[in-house]
């Protein structure tokens, strides 16, 4: 059963986003499609996982706004999430959850539940107290870089129009179990573009996944997965801690996302992106965040389905 720790991460979430029953308790809205992952040439000597050594496998892609809000509008200065699910060949599933932040807000979860304590919507105006979560952000100046980047976010032509990133180190293992550690980075084919705030004024609340259904009629939408390799000294157990960006970047393939997909969170039907899900071939750091995930992502399951089932 899941703890305490991963229970008040998700009534953190509640308390600043609302309960929505049936939905995620973050990333509430979203839609879902179908892709195909194909690895590049390089990505076997990085890591031996099925995926990365053999031959195309399929996906599913969920993008989605970062609130538990599945009633929010799209034209909103926030992060936005991409994240992939890989089916491998012997059934095991390789998932990669990013956002479109440069960072994390914390580097431990109990600091993320006291962020989110900052940030909860004062009764009175309904809005997060500037002064409260100013007095976190001076106790917390690893959490400035991901807040200023989520509320000065570009408002997206197209969830195909950003780039993402994993912000978590993974440890990807070779054949003579050689290990490496780097960060998935997802950068988009259509190149990263945003609306002007006029522009922005005029779509509907729900224009993200209408602009992706059209543009998957024109073709598949593409994104290349990177991963970008651990330097001398660099942190491999916090994400609020970009890595240099002249780090060494090897591309270990491309999706091609080809239509929305139904064939997944129909009839109870339970679709949970976790990144602890990994194959052999890919480990975990010890990242405290990383390593929370889980737990916090079966509450939300179960609160949203009734159900504790984490694949
Ligand atoms: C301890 C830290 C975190 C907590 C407590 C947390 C919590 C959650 C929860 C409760 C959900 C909904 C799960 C579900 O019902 O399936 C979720 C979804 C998501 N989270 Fe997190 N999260 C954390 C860190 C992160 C980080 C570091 C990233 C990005 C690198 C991230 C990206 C996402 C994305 C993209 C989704 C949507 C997945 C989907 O489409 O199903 N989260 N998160």
């Amino acid at each position: 059963m899941p703890g305490d720790l991963s229970q008040r991460l998700v009534d953190g979430l509640n308390v600043s986003y609302g309960v929505h029953p049936g939905c995620r308790a973050a990333h509430a809205k979203g839609v879902l499609c179908s892709a195909v992952f194909t690895p590049t040439p390089e990505a076997a000597t990085l890591s031996r996982a099925a995926h990365l050594a053999g031959p195309p496998v399929r996906a599913h892609v969920r993008f989605s706004n970062g609130s538990g809000d599945p009633g929010a509008a799209d034209a909103v200065r926030d992060g936005r999430g991409m994240a992939v699910k890989l089916y491998l060949p012997d059934g095991t599933k390789s998932d990669v959850v990013a956002i479109s932040l440069p960072s994390f807000f914390a580097r431990t979860p109990e600091d993320l539940i006291a962020f989110n304590d900052a940030r909860r919507p004062d009764p009175a105006t309904g809005r997060p107290d500037i002064a409260r979560v100013g007095a976190y952000l001076g106790e917390h100046p690893e959490a400035v870089a991901a807040v200023t980047a989520a509320v000065g976010h570009p408002i997206p032509t197209s969830y195909a129009t950003l780039a993402y990133h994993a912000l978590h180190a993974f440890g990807f293992v070779d054949r003579a179990d050689g290990i490496r550690f780097g960060r998935y980075h997802l950068q988009p084919a259509a190149g990263v573009s945003s609306l002007t705030d006029e522009e922005a004024s005029t779509q509907p609340p729900d224009y993200l996944a209408a602009e992706l259904a059209d543009r998957l009629t024109q073709g598949p939408v593409g994104f290349d997965l990177d991963v970008q390799l651990a330097g001398a000294g660099d942190p491999i157990d916090d994400p609020t801690a970009p890595w240099p960006d002249d780090r060494e970047v090897v591309r270990i393939g491309r999706l091609e996302i080809s239509a929305p997909a139904h064939d997944r969170e129909v009839g109870g039907d339970v679709l949970v992106f976790d990144p602890t899900h990994v194959p052999d071939g890919i480990v975990l750091s010890r990242d405290p965040i990383l390593l929370a995930r889980p737990g916090a992502y079966s509450v939300s399951v179960a609160r949203r389905t009734a159900s504790v089932s984490t694949r």
